[in-house]
């Protein structure tokens, strides 16, 4: 590969676009071969030359970007149970990992982006960032000026405000000339479940096909139905940068509204023992100031339930390490929240099981695990506004946050929190076992030599057995606002 330029190089790791790029070099955050490069204008190779962005090498994974008319029929997701055909499935595998940009419903087609880049797949979902998407779509009747203006000042369904942004009467094929009046070509930002059909039938109209043919900058064009094509960097830059102007318009209808006016400090750290309330505390934070959720302890989960699958103990720091590394543990994000993909699987769900719950705090104490999963954090926070909850947050990933919380609450109060989890997750666990359980994870977090659980430098402590979970929250977002320019 030829020599370029460092923001390029980045950009088209898909780090951030290639503004972001630049402004991450003059940060200093930028290395070559381990040397910073903090000026504008320095080349590397990317074959040869070691990229690092807070540390971290950020061509390790290379990303892949596709483009893919799905037909009506196929399912948006990566994988079925039941062995239907997924949009991951119709394009031809090359070892990564991707996943669909979004949904399009069951018997929906058209465009939809595939891929392992998870930044751009948040900046592209994000209520924030909803960049504008257009489709074309066949009504049984024709739909008059008035219903489609209707449609454009917003209508209510089930509680819903739904609104278009535009709504024309098009030809079969899209386009404004020899109009046919059971044709319209559909613009909008939201991405309300079924948000067309449902609008539709306000004003009394059925859906007979609907097939989406834009997304920002990026054009259905000649794609056949089950066809694919990988996007070029030009195409890649277009959508980051398209998803960032969308962060910047006004929000007119869009929901929920998360307060953007002025700039909130991040990324946020919030550390605790188990059952401390953190989760409750992190979920409260992203909805609140519209950042994104990653919960470390399900990435140290993640390797334990791969270890577990390929019966590799944690006595094995070698193997244990090389499945954090190379195992196929990726992230994406979703509703502000991160799945945890293993070799393209979304795992997310099977987390929480009995085995993986006994034995995951043995694998998180192998140093060599946490020195990958942490270089993978660190990344993950640096390319996008978020809360990062775990044990070693703001002691060890992310020292120099500029807002940690540490969860404090007695042993009786987690117990009893982390019996009513079980409950929840389907589980039968007695008082004593949960205490047992609690007291057994608390003595192995802290207890460990690597990154043992403690209080990190400058972390505001809160006692969430004394507080009602509104207290809580309140507390630390007045904190917050505090940091607030
Ligand atoms: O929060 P949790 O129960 O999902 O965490 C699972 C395990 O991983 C638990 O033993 C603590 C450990 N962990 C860790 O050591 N460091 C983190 N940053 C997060 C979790």
């Amino acid at each position: 590969m030829p020599v370029e330029r460092l923001q390029k190089i980045l950009s088209n790791a898909g780090v951030a676009s290639r503004r972001s790029a630049e402004a991450m070099i003059v940060a200093g955050r930028v290395a070559v071969n381990g040397k910073t490069v903090d000026t504008l204008g320095a080349r590397a190779d990317p074959d040869r030359d070691e990229i690092t962005l807070d540390g971290t090498p950020v061509l390790r994974e290379r990303y892949r970007y596709v483009a893919l008319n799905k037909p009506a029929g196929v399912l948006s997701t990566t994988r079925d149970d039941r062995g239907r055909p997924t949009v991951v499935s119709l394009v031809e595998a090359t070892g990564a990992t991707l996943h669909p940009v979004g949904r399009l419903d069951l018997e929906s087609e058209g465009l939809i982006v595939l891929t392992n880049d998870g930044t751009l797949t948040e900046l592209l979902t994000h209520p924030r960032h909803e960049v504008r998407k257009e489709y074309l779509v066949a009504i049984d009747q024709p739909l008059g000026k008035r219903g489609r203006e209707r449609l454009v000042r917003g209508v209510r369904h089930e509680g819903e405000r739904l609104k278009a942004d535009a709504v024309q009467v098009v030809s079969p094929s899209g386009s404004p000339e020899q109009p046919d009046p059971r044709w319209l070509l559909v613009a909008l930002h939201g991405g309300r479940k079924r948000e067309i059909r449902r609008m539709l039938s306000v004003v009394g109209r059925r859906v007979v096909t609907l097939r989406r043919i834009r997304i920002g900058p990026l054009a259905l064009g000649m794609l056949a139905s089950g066809e694919s094509r990988d996007l070029s960097p030009e195409e890649v830059e277009a959508l980051y940068e398209a998803a960032k102007r969308a962060a910047t318009r006004p929000r007119g209808s869009m929901s929920p509204a998360p307060d953007m006016k002025r700039e909130h400090p991040h990324p946020i750290a919030i550390d605790g023992p188990a059952a401390s309330g953190k989760s409750t505390l992190a979920r409260a934070l992203v909805e609140r100031f519209g950042y994104v959720l990653l919960d470390t302890g399900l990435m140290y989960r993640a390797v334990a339930l791969a270890a577990l699958r390929g019966e590799v103990p944690a006595s094995d720091a070698a193997t244990c390490a090389a499945i954090a590394r190379e195992g196929g543990l990726a992230l994406a994000v979703a509703d502000r929240e991160t799945r945890i993909l293993l070799a393209g699987e979304d795992v997310t769900d099977l987390l929480r099981s009995p085995e993986v719950e006994a034995s995951v705090s043995a694998y998180a104490a192998v140093a060599e695990v946490r020195r990958e999963l942490v270089a993978q954090q660190r990344l993950f926070a640096a390319q996008r506004p978020c809360v990062l909850v775990g044990r070693d947050i703001g002691s060890v990933v992310l020292p120099k946050a500029p807002v940690k919380f540490y969860l404090h609450a007695s042993e009786a109060v987690r117990a009893r929190r982390r019996g009513e989890q079980a409950a929840e997750w389907g589980e039968r666990q007695s008082a004593s076992e949960a205490s047992r359980d609690i007291s057994g994870r608390d003595v192995t977090d802290s207890t460990r030599a690597a990154s043992p659980l403690v209080v990190p430098e400058g972390a505001i402590e809160i006692d969430s057995g004394e507080l009602d979970a509104d207290a809580m929250i309140a507390r630390a977002i007045a904190v917050i606002e505090e940091q607030t320019t």
